[in-house]
């Protein structure tokens, strides 16, 4: 269902975490992966390596997101390696901080916003001139655009954010026959959300999940195919909730 042959794709913050997920399903599904990476040269190196291994096609591409021209820097890498044509953008990349709203820093904002806004922002602007019909970006949104969870007011503006760049980016692109969606995650065990590794942060997330065990970057990565594929060819403008039955 998710034949993916003969596509080009990037995903940002692909060394670690939901990233790495999406870009081995994507390359599963038979596209070819450019897989960025900040400061996980090593680690994007073996994410590349195990694609190869398994008879596909990956290249690694470095740039710093939070960075203002990071976006910029990151597109020019991309039309060099891909030529003219991207099927598939997933703006994975992210940070996250916890801090209540007394103890958020200027700094900590702007930097969240620098890198969960910002950059798929730019990164669209930059790539869509080698986008065309048929092309899909998938942008990475969180439970906590639409649930107080945790004590993190900043992050969560920011994913408020991604959900609404969806729907814009959808409305304005859909005449070229480009979608955009969002995938939104609840708690996934990667080392933005380690909590899952202690007990009680493990007890805090399957309470408020209607599916009991932690997820793991893999049950995203599949989500993140399938709205990249042609199965997903009549949606767009959506946020797919993938949180296990979170805070339902
Ligand atoms: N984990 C969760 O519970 C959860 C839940 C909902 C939504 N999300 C969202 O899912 C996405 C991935 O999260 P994750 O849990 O997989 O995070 P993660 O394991 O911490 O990985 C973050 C990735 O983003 C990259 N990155 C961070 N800062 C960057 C920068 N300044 N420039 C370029 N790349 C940068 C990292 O690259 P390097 O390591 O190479 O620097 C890394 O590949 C994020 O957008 C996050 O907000 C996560």
């Amino acid at each position: 269902m998710n034949n993916l042959t003969g596509k080009t794709a990037l995903v940002t913050g692909a060394s670690r975490g939901i990233g790495r997920a999406s870009a081995l399903a994507l390359a599963q599904a038979g596209a070819q992966v450019l897989v960025h990476y900040s400061s996980g040269e090593k680690e994007a190196d073996a994410v590349v390596a195990d694609i190869r291994a398994a008879g596909g096609n990956a290249q690694k591409v470095a740039a710093n997101l939070r960075q203002a021209d990071g976006p910029h820097e990151l597109a020019k890498q991309v039309r060099a390696v891909i030529g003219h044509r991207l099927d598939i953008l997933v703006a994975n990349a992210g940070i996250s901080k916890a801090a209540s709203i007394e103890d958020t820093t200027v700094e900590d904002f702007d930097n969240l916003f620098a890198v969960n806004v910002r950059a798929p922002f730019f990164l669209v602007q930059q790539l869509l001139p080698v986008m065309c019909k048929g092309s899909s970006v998938v942008l990475l949104s969180s439970l906590a655009a639409r649930a107080a969870v945790g004590t993190l007011p900043a992050y969560a503006a920011t994913k408020g954010a991604v959900d609404t760049l969806v729907r814009h980016f959808a409305s304005a692109l859909g005449e070229r026959g480009i979608r955009v969606n969002a995938v939104a995650p609840g708690v996934v065990e990667t080392d933005m959300s380690n909590f899952t590794k202690t007990d009680s942060g493990r007890e805090v997330t399957l309470n408020m999940q209607a599916l009991k065990r932690v997820a793991q970057p893999d049950d995203i990565g599949g989500a993140v195919a399938f709205l990249a594929s042609d199965a997903a060819r009549w949606i767009t403008g959506e946020t797919l909730h993938v949180d296990g039955g979170s805070k339902l």
